[in-house]
């Protein structure tokens, strides 16, 4: 299809079809860059309640910089990738801190940011500044395989390069923020991966997918990441005093899952396993007294990641709270139920804690 057709296709169908979204209509880069980092984690729909959440908590992106990194991550909650939450707050940090609130002004700079790659470098010079670079998202690599019938691996190094050469070399020299916008959209509303809408379709007179019946076919992408199988046994130690009960909870580090959140002592294996069998094998088994109970075995939970399967059980162990200060529980914080609320969690912790304890 003709270059021009193309791009005037797109807008005239932009302009008729366009959902009203907040980030539309705003120049300001602090808040494309917001929505951009939470609708790459999630879709529309889901991700608008996190977007105002942000705007309204942190109207500036000087108030995000300045807020501790608990408070954002337990805004980002139920968003998943952490890391994505917590190098936003460290991006945001580097503009205050090194830039004096000046946002960057370019493609080229806005890389310099903590977790901004291409896509949202491209995404916000192009919405916010209107610079000419082209936008790939999934949405823009379905639209363009189809329309040029490109059977290219959307997920290798190759096909990444060739996608990237044509969504550049279709730019129009005008409205490229619309435009760009408008390629989403259009990926996302009309030119959807499993039902397209090509019987109303601007493009389907040559629209290579369609006239050779090739939709469900393109975009070409081979998954390579094997979903991986995990089992969670986690421990809850849990003591009362004056009617207050307090759960040991522990801060996740490092470079697993959930970084930064809190959850309960965990003991990871390579199977399912009941209290006694975890117990049969584990040092805390050791620890246990008469005065230890172990009041309660839950279920198994699935919890579904993108590429980890996570089967978890919890083990509701009593301790009395003369003894929740000994060596052992060096790792655990103890906290209130009150004080837990506040606390960042991934949603499966989240979830059980309400079914349990709220
Ligand atoms: N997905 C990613 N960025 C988007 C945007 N700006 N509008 C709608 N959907 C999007």
């Amino acid at each position: 299809m003709d270059k021009h057709l193309f791009a005037d296709n797109i807008l005239n169908w932009y302009a008729k079809n366009k959902r009203d979204l907040p980030w539309r209509h705003t120049k300001d880069p602090y808040f494309i860059w917001l929505s951009e980092v939470i609708l790459q984690q999630t879709r529309v729909k889901q991700g608008l309640p996190y977007y105002e959440k942000f705007v309204e908590t942190y109207p500036t992106v000087k108030d995000l910089a300045e807020a501790d990194e608990q408070s954002v991550l337990r805004l980002w909650q139920g968003l998943g990738y952490y890391s994505r939450a917590r190098n936003l707050h460290a991006a945001a940090k580097f503009v205050h801190q090194e830039l004096a609130d000046k946002f960057p002004a370019s493609y080229q700079e806005l890389l310099k940011m903590k977790g901004v790659g291409k896509y949202t470098a491209s995404a916000i010079a192009s919405f916010a500044y209107n610079e000419k670079v082209e936008v790939v998202d999934g949405n823009v690599f379905r639209v363009l395989a189809r329309v040029f019938g490109i059977a290219t691996d959307i997920a290798s190094h190759q096909g990444a390069k060739e996608f990237d050469a044509l969504a550049k070399s279709l730019l129009p020299d005008e409205q490229t923020d619309e435009y760009n916008q408008g390629m989403m959209e259009f990926g996302a509303l009309q030119c959807t991966p499993q039902k397209p809408n090509c019987m109303y379709c601007p493009m389907q007179s040559g629209c290579v997918a369609f006239q050779q019946g090739k939709q469900k076919e393109l975009p070409v992408k081979i998954k390579k990441l094997k979903i991986k199988n995990r089992y969670f046994h986690y421990l809850i130690f849990e003591y009362q005093k004056n009617d207050e009960v307090f759960l040991g909870m522990k801060q996740r580090v490092g470079k697993d899952i959930w970084s930064g959140l809190y959850d309960f002592w965990l003991e990871e294996k390579s199977a399912l396993q009941n209290t006694e069998a975890l117990m049969g094998e584990s040092d805390w088994a050791k620890e246990l007294t008469e005065e230890w109970v172990i009041s309660k075995e839950s279920v198994a939970y699935k919890h579904i990641l993108t590429h980890q399967r996570i089967q978890a059980t919890f083990h509701h162990i009593q301790v009395p709270v003369s003894q929740t200060d000994q060596e052992f529980f060096k790792d655990l914080h103890f906290f209130k139920l009150d004080e837990i609320v506040d606390l960042p969690k991934p949603v499966l912790i989240d979830n059980y804690l309400n079914k349990n304890f709220f």
